[in-house]
């Protein structure tokens, strides 16, 4: 079995661990892998973006299985491009990827779908925009529609602000192509949960639920992030709660594509908000979640394979339940100083050997390269240091100790992770 992961970040390091331990182990390949993945996987010199060369080259090398781990070359046609020559791809299409690729589409299509989200109007023209938002009031969110590295989304307490946002995307360009149009909703109040769902374009296995940080700062301040960490599963997420998630979000979702003409075939993530009327959508992602799946996927028991492969070669997803093994997993990013703003890349990353062999802390690289054979940061979020224990404060402590082993000049990472797990905890006590 042949298999190769597109993207070289957390989530994937994340992707080709867990299938570096399927029996038989599969030969894995991956674009252009940062140090820790390549100690798992051949090297493929291509640009995950590049979709035709990637293409061509898994087709040419007999690519039994391609996974497709983030949203631009999933937005770019990717996996139209593999199927259109035969070759089995994990992931949606150009079309189907809407939902994340454009927030337009997404709103549209839960309106039409009745799935529950924050009301919203779209808009190109500045002066529209802002007839809007003085006419709504704040609290509001400004998002640009296009991707955005998770940075396009403005919570807005005031009018002012709600305003300078969109002008910094309609008139200034913020985000480049992705800003043109942007999508003003109404704010919603709660706390906020992770689902991720395997599709087969019509069925659906919701994974465990996880719990993103998307601030900065500790106690959730500042700005947001890609993701600063993660833990799974949460005791919120009752099986009741997952099973109006997957009624009342999956379902419906899945089947309005499927009417569009665009069928999900692949991982459909859903950003919920638990609000006093029951979950609503946030926004949906086209793929696993960053850092989510480092906290989700060291918990699979099953096989990743087995779960993935059926909805690449085009079948439907086996009877069987994703099994879970008991206790939780918590992921810390270990930043570069600075991140989400500017920040130096280049400087020397020191490792201590025997954290790579601790078995309940899994490093995965992120933002990492390598400079003479020395390992050296190469992006924002560095890595994902994933404690797996009994009990979430297990493994929240071994996710911290070996964060803190993660050593170089201007590291950074939060200390909360999974906060709100351990307030709720301590509030249940008598
Ligand atoms: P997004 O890029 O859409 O995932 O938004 C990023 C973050 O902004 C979310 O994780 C929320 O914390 C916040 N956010 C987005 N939309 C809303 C909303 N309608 N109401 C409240 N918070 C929101
Ligand atoms: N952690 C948020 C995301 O993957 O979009």
């Amino acid at each position: 079995m042949k298999v190769l992961v597109v993207g070289n970040g957390g989530r994937e390091h994340a992707l080709l661990w867990a299938l570096s331990r399927e029996d038989p182990r599969p030969e894995l390949h991956a674009t252009r892998p940062n140090p820790g993945m390549a100690a798992l996987a051949e090297p493929v010199d291509l640009s995950p973006e590049d979709v035709a060369g990637v293409a061509s080259w898994a087709d040419e090398a007999e690519m039994d299985l391609v996974i497709v781990g983030p949203e631009a070359p999933l937005a770019k046609g990717l996996v139209d491009r593999l199927s259109d020559r035969g070759v089995p791809a994990f992931g949606p299409t150009a079309a189907a990827a809407r939902i994340e690729a454009s927030k337009a589409f997404a709103k549209e299509l839960m309106e039409s779908a009745g799935v529950p989200t924050a009301r919203h109007r779209t808009f190109r023209a500045f002066s529209e925009a802002e007839a809007h938002i003085r006419r709504e009031g704040a609290p509001v969110v400004v998002k640009a529609s296009g991707l955005a590295a998770g940075k396009g989304a403005v919570v807005c307490q005031t009018v002012d602000e709600a305003v300078d946002a969109a002008r910094e995307m309609l008139e200034a360009d913020a985000f480049g192509e992705a800003g043109r149009q942007v999508v003003v909703e109404e704010y919603m109040e709660g706390e906020e949960l992770s689902v991720f769902g395997v599709s087969d374009g019509e069925d659906v296995r919701l994974l465990l639920p996880s719990q993103d940080h998307k601030p900065v700062g500790e106690g959730d301040t500042g700005p947001n992030t890609g993701g600063m960490g993660a833990y799974a599963p949460l005791s919120l997420a009752t099986p009741e709660l997952l099973h109006i998630i997957r009624d009342r979000v999956f379902r419906p979702t899945l089947d309005a594509l499927r009417q569009e003409g665009c069928p999900f075939r692949g991982l459909l993530y859903a950003g919920l908000m638990l609000t006093d009327e029951g979950p609503r959508v946030v926004e949906f992602n086209c793929r696993f979640g960053d850092p989510e799946a480092q906290a989700v996927l060291p918990l699979l028991e099953s096989s990743l394979m087995d779960l993935l492969l059926p909805v690449a070669v085009g079948d439907r997803l086996s009877e069987a339940d994703p099994r879970w093994r008991a206790g939780s997993a918590l992921t810390t990013v270990v930043a570069s100083e600075g991140y989400p703003g500017t920040y130096s890349k280049g400087r020397s990353v020191e490792v201590p050997e025997e954290l790579e062999d601790d078995r309940g802390i899994l490093v995965f690289h992120a933002g990492t390269g390598s400079r003479d054979g020395q390992l050296v940061t190469a992006g924002g979020r560095v890595a994902a240091v994933t404690g797996v224990g009994r009990t979430l404060q297990e493994a929240r402590d071994r996710s911290l100790a070996g964060a803190q082993r993660f050593r170089f000049e201007g590291a950074y990472f939060r200390r909360d992770i999974g906060w709100r797990e351990f307030a709720r905890s301590e509030a249940a006590r008598p």
